[in-house]
């Protein structure tokens, strides 16, 4: 059976990218495609290894039925990128240290989350860590409209690639 995987990445690994992680594995499962995408998060810096998610980011999502105190922080590694075919940032500087890490010759797709929703190519879901309640709502918000679109992608991708 034809697979595909999706890697989320912010800089701490405990706001933006569980948020994102824990909203697309929900859609997946809905979708009934959770043997077939693999999923997981990761932070460009190493700082919050091991640890779980932000406590504010945990209510956030709880508050919209999306369970991510299971989670915990991993930096990105070299490896991801032979690893997942979807390497996704959630911010511009994500991106840029995404880019610097990845190896010569890796056939991983790079994008921003908000590539995926028409209207919101380049934009970035911004770092809610030092902000207040709102930002973690827009955070939410934003996770969600790239994950549903995101979906819609890898989709398309694996049906014309089992087609
Ligand atoms: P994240 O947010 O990249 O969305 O996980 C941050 C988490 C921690 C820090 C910065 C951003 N920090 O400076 O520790």
């Amino acid at each position: 059976m034809v697979k595909s995987s999706v890697l989320f990445v912010c800089l701490g690994n405990i706001c933006r990218s569980p948020t994102a992680e824990g909203i697309f594995r929900q859609l997946v499962d809905e979708a009934g495609l959770s043997g077939r995408i693999e999923i997981d998060s990761a932070g460009t810096a190493g700082w919050h290894t091991g640890k779980g998610p932000d406590p504010r980011s945990c209510a956030m999502a709880g508050k919209y039925g999306v369970d991510i105190t299971g989670l915990r922080a991993r930096q990105l590694h070299q490896n991801d990128f032979e690893r997942f075919r979807f390497v996704i940032a959630l911010d511009r500087d994500n991106l840029k240290d995404i880019r610097a890490v990845a190896p010569a010759g890796h056939s991983a797709s790079i994008k921003l989350l908000l590539d995926f929703v028409p209207g919101m190519e380049g934009q970035p879901v911004p770092d809610p860590y030092y902000g207040e309640e709102a930002d973690f709502e827009e955070t939410y918000r934003l996770a969600r409209l790239g994950c549903e679109a995101l979906l819609d992608a890898v989709r398309a991708e694996l049906s014309a690639v089992s087609a």
